[in-house]
């Protein structure tokens, strides 16, 4: 691995032209040299190369330590950058398009030959999408080019919410980092693959089932995204992803349940950390109880989930427990993080 000299720019989101200000130039400047760049997005950071150059691409698994066969996400600028990617889309990606771009929705749709096999994983699919941050558009704008990004983490770790979360995994690993505070939404964008009549949705994110269904009619879920045992179609859902260093296990039962739990580890002398919301935070004794936004809105525990995992590992707890919340809307996208986190570890109240 070469070790870089890693640029920091801050950046103002609110500059009127933000493409033509010198942190904007300099970065397009290193993605147009094939270097990588990490920058906000209205989800996660990303961590961007030119999507249409293998080398470039291949230094973003070089970084990350991210396995060969998961695909990266392109992201774009302006729809005038798809003709160049997709080779066909059926007429409901129209729709998806108008109501959903910019946004935290990534279409699956065949590619043309112009995408390297690296971006795609060796399938004949590339995953799409316009993130809906002036950083990321104006970047892409000024490098004139289309940009492969998975998540700015290492590979395996909590995705970066804040350009500290990026540099803590990734500096001296690549060229620069676009700080541009923290971002909106918190877990990655709904990734749903657009290759047959009906869409299937492959990965919970910012945009639900619901949302999609009143736009285009009826989606489908991926079987695996359900029931242990079935091969993901999209590879990334397979890998343990997001996890906090220390084992990490999710209660599904009440506050004095969770509690025992607690005391039944103190006896054999952990550090035991407890994930809890605003509401409940005064409710538990342990070592270190994090407040990870307001259960009466699923949108804040969105919003603060990564940074709360990395909080913990700064702790240094033994063992952490954490409360469920209920899978519909966007809880959806909220527990199948945690229990990604969790590498599917669920105690039960019986
Ligand atoms: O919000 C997001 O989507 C963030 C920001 C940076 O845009 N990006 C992100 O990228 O989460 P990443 O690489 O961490 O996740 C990409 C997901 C993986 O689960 C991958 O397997 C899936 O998209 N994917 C990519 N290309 C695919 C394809 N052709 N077919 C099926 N799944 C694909
Ligand atoms: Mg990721």
């Amino acid at each position: 691995m070469r070790k870089l000299e890693t640029k920091y720019w801050i950046v103002d989101n609110s500059v009127e032209n933000l493409r033509d200000c010198p942190q904007i130039q300099e970065a397009a400047m290193y993605l147009k040299e094939n270097e990588l760049i990490a920058f906000p997005t209205e989800t996660v950071y990303g961590l961007g190369a030119n999507a249409l150059h293998a080398e470039a691409v291949t230094k973003i698994f070089e970084a990350k330590g991210r396995p060969s066969d998961n695909p990266l996400i392109v992201h774009i600028a302006n729809t005038g950058m798809l003709s160049q990617l997709v080779s066909s889309m059926p007429q409901y990606v129209a729709k998806l398009i108008e109501s959903f771009w910019p946004g935290p929705l990534t279409v699956v749709l065949p590619k043309t030959d112009h995408v390297p096999e690296n971006v795609s994983g060796g399938l004949a699919t590339v995953a799409v999408r316009m993130p809906d941050h002036p950083v990321a558009l104006a970047l892409m704008e000024a490098a004139g080019l289309p940009l492969a990004a998975p998540s700015a983490n290492l590979s395996g770790k909590p995705s970066p919410t804040t350009a500290q979360h990026v540099r803590a995994d990734l500096h001296g690993r690549i060229a620069g980092i676009l700080d541009g505070g923290s971002t909106g939404i918190g877990v990655e964008s709904t990734v749903i693959d657009c290759t047959a009549d009906i869409p299937v949705i492959l990965r919970p994110g910012g945009i639900t089932r619901n949302e999609l269904e009143e736009a285009v009619g009826k989606v489908l879920v991926d079987p695996a995204l359900q029931e242990s045992g079935q091969a993901p179609k999209s590879p990334g859902m397979k890998y343990k992803h997001y996890a906090p260093d220390a084992p990490f296990v999710l209660v599904a039962g009440n506050s004095e349940y969770l509690q025992q739990l607690v005391a039944h580890e103190k006896k054999s002398g952990k550090k035991v950390g407890i994930l809890t919301t605003e509401e409940n935070q005064h409710v538990y004794k342990a070592d270190v109880v994090l407040a990870c936004g307001r259960r009466d809105d699923l949108s804040t525990v969105m919003q603060r989930l990564y940074a709360t995992l990395r909080t913990f590992n700064e702790y240094d707890v033994d063992i952490i427990f954490s409360e469920v919340f209920p899978q519909e809307g966007i809880g959806e996208a909220l527990m199948n993080r945690l229990l990604k986190a969790a590498n599917g570890q669920v105690i039960r109240e019986i």
